[in-house]
């Protein structure tokens, strides 16, 4: 069948193609309802059938005779440790430790926090949560401790399990003190830490539990749980500085990682994929553990970097290492490949013949970029959009249905079951070629966020009240003459630094806690390396003296101690006066384009157009900004 024929099935029939998509998968109790869509209320998939992730996972694949196949294999430089796990060890240790987690008084519908690196201890975490029914929400390690203290605040998590320290290239960085200190900020207090020591010194830590005692007791059973019962809580940027936690149902995330490993991915159970990411971000979640497991591939669990461990050849010998026929990675990881390696010389010291594609995102990708890596591979790679709160790609060419020609610079045409659209504020579809909001037409397929974590009034308000029947991505962009559509950026106050999502707004508030700001502005920046990188324009108090080089360090420290280093702050600008609209609107958008040399028009309804002078002056002064250095 043609593509597009297909498309068009799965979101004019929608049920007949999402039935047959769920038989794919072992459930308990298969649901008789397939789609439950209420006008007025929010939709649920596959209502009344019963399921369990890790079963599917773990039982299911064994039977189908997989036990002995690897189902992870943890690659990791930062220790020169590579270790397979096969299926039959994985159930292992999982059901066991669950049955610890068990002992321990945890019961369905409970949250853990998941504080760890990108070790297998917080895969078998992540699926021994899922086992009980236990609501899973991992946390990035490269967020700061009041970050991580909100997360706890809001998900109340009954056990925190986190380990003795994350590898960065050859830094080691201390969990424990973080955790700690997170605790001591957040006003919900977990039962338990459950720890795990890489160190394996033997030494007993005080207050908490040992994470390796825990496997000494009972396997425990699977736990069925309702189709719509939350799988885990992921928590994401949002336009406030609080971070939203973006809830993944159970059985409608499992058909649709399911489905995406052929049509999308066109990969066979028994492959070995690297996802090139980590799993306190959705690409982790959906493309590290759950779609690959699900499906019976191998995953290559990474706890390296494109670069630097040790060098800019880790992909490719990884690939000659474990047959790996696709990698998944962000454009970030390429640039930074190519700006190491520009002629490809450790790309050819490998045998990459089992690389069959590549796929980037998280990002836009330049064409640049995207040329560079088609040239160096000779195999296809295709960009392809998605979000934490879609779980799974929106936008792509799906490789396992069609080989259908890449247009560089898009991020593809839209994947089976979402119907995309571009709209005006209108709310009316827009010309080919021309801009506007990329929204998804309601309902979204299985897979998708189905709330926000104890905040509907959020999920309603943010996503679906701007566009009546629509989904706000929060992306722009426009779709060409042949349906191919192009991401321009985001619509809202996020930023993209090196494929992560940030909030200005966050950054925002930790800037103007400074004792010497009066008002600030955090906006994103082109950058060569990390697509975007945040710089504060900051209006001092009256009567301050601080000069603009300290304010500038000072200001990176603060971001980093309140948000992490993820947040990659490092440049500030002292201005006499932030651009403003008449009604006190800082034009952000404006600021960004006139430090990225962007065409731009000054808005009528500027309330002073003379700061835009000034503004161009100081960019140059600092050399900041693409247009200026
Ligand atoms: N725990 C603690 N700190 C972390 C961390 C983690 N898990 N991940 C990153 N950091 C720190 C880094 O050490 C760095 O700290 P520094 O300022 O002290 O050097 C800072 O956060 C910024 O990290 P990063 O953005 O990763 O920059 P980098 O210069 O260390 O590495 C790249 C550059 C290109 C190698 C890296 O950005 C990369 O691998 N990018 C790909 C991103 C990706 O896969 N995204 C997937 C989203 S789908
Ligand atoms: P996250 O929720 O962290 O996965 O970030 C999602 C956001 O990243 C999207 O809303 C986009 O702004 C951006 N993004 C992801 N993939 C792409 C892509 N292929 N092209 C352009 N932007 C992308």
């Amino acid at each position: 069948m043609q593509y597009y024929q297909f498309h068009q099935r799965s979101v004019e029939s929608k049920e007949d193609f999402w039935r047959e998509e769920a038989q794919k998968v072992k459930w308990s109790v298969f649901p008789e309802i397939i789609l439950n869509d209420h006008a007025e209320d929010y939709h649920s998939w596959f209502p009344g059938g019963k399921i369990n992730i890790s079963r599917l996972v773990l039982e299911e694949n064994i039977s189908k005779g997989r036990g002995e196949q690897a189902a992870i294999i943890y690659d990791s430089p930062v220790t020169g440790k590579v270790e397979k796990i096969s299926y039959n060890t994985l159930l292992d240790k999982v059901s066991k430790f669950a049955g610890g987690l068990k002992d321990l008084g945890l019961l369905k519908g409970d949250t853990v926090i998941i504080y760890m690196p990108m070790i297998p201890e917080a895969v078998i975490a992540m699926l021994a949560c899922a086992r009980l029914g236990v609501i899973h929400s991992v946390v990035f390690g490269g967020f700061a401790p009041s970050e991580l203290a909100h997360r706890i605040e809001d998900a109340e998590p009954k056990a925190i399990i986190t380990t003795s320290h994350g590898i960065e290239v050859s830094k080691k960085i201390d969990y424990l003190p973080l955790v700690t200190q997170a605790i001591d900020e957040s006003p919900a207090k977990p039962e338990h830490i459950i720890f795990f020591d890489r160190n394996e010194s033997g030494i007993k830590q005080t207050g908490v539990v040992d994470f390796v005692s825990l496997y000494n007791a009972e396997s425990a059973e699977c736990v069925e749980v309702e189709s719509t019962h939350p799988l885990y809580v992921l928590y994401t940027s949002g336009t406030t500085s609080r971070p939203k936690g973006i809830v993944r149902d159970t059985g409608g995330y499992a058909v649709a990682l399911n489905s995406s490993m052929e049509y999308f991915y066109d990969l066979e159970p028994g492959d070995t994929i690297l996802t090139a990411s980590d799993i306190g971000w959705v690409v982790g979640h959906s493309y590290i553990v759950y779609g690959p497991l699900i499906y019976g591939l191998t995953t290559v669990l990474f706890e390296g970097k494109p670069i630097n461990t040790p060098d800019a050849g880790a992909f490719w010998r990884m690939v000659e290492e474990h047959k790996i026929k696709n990698i998944f990675t962000a454009p970030t990881a390429i640039r930074a490949i190519r700006k190491e390696d520009p002629k490809g010389e450790l790309f050819k010291k490998y045998d990459t013949s089992s690389l069959k594609q590549m796929f980037l995102a998280g990002e836009r990708c330049d064409t640049s970029t995207f040329y560079w890596l088609k040239e160096l591979i000779k195999k296809p790679v295709t960009d392809h959009w998605w979000q934490t709160e879609s779980g799974w790609p929106m936008l792509g060419i799906c490789r396992g249905l069609e080989d259908i020609v890449n247009e560089p610079g898009s991020a593809g045409i839209p994947v089976y079951g979402y119907d995309v659209k571009v709209i005006n504020d209108e709310g009316e579809e827009v010309h080919d070629g021309e801009e506007g909001f990329i929204v998804v037409k309601r309902p979204l397929p299985p897979g998708c966020m189905s709330t926000l974590w104890k905040n509907p009034v959020r999920f309603f308000k943010g996503y679906f009240e701007q566009f009546y029947g629509y989904y706000l991505t929060g992306d722009g962009g426009y779709k060409d003459k042949n349906g191919y559509f192009f991401v321009t950026g985001r619509v809202d106050d996020i930023i993209n630094v090196s494929g992560h999502r940030l909030s200005t707004a966050t950054m925002e508030e930790v800037v103007s806690s400074h004792p010497d700001v009066a008002e600030c502005a955090v906006v994103g920046i082109a950058d060569n390396l990390k697509g975007q990188v945040p710089l504060g324009l900051v209006v001092c108090k009256s009567g301050s003296t601080i000069n603009e080089d300290d304010l500038e360090l000072q200001l990176a420290a603060l971001v980093r101690k309140e948000i992490g280093p993820i947040a990659c702050y490092k440049n500030t600008i002292a201005v006499k006066k932030l651009p403003k609209t008449r009604s006190g609107k800082i034009l952000r958008k404006t600021i960004s384009q006139i430090a990225d040399g962007a065409s731009f028009t000054i808005p009528s309804t500027i309330d002073d157009p003379e700061i835009i002078d000034e503004l161009v002056h100081d960019f140059a002064r600092r050399s900041l900004g693409n247009a200026f250095v």
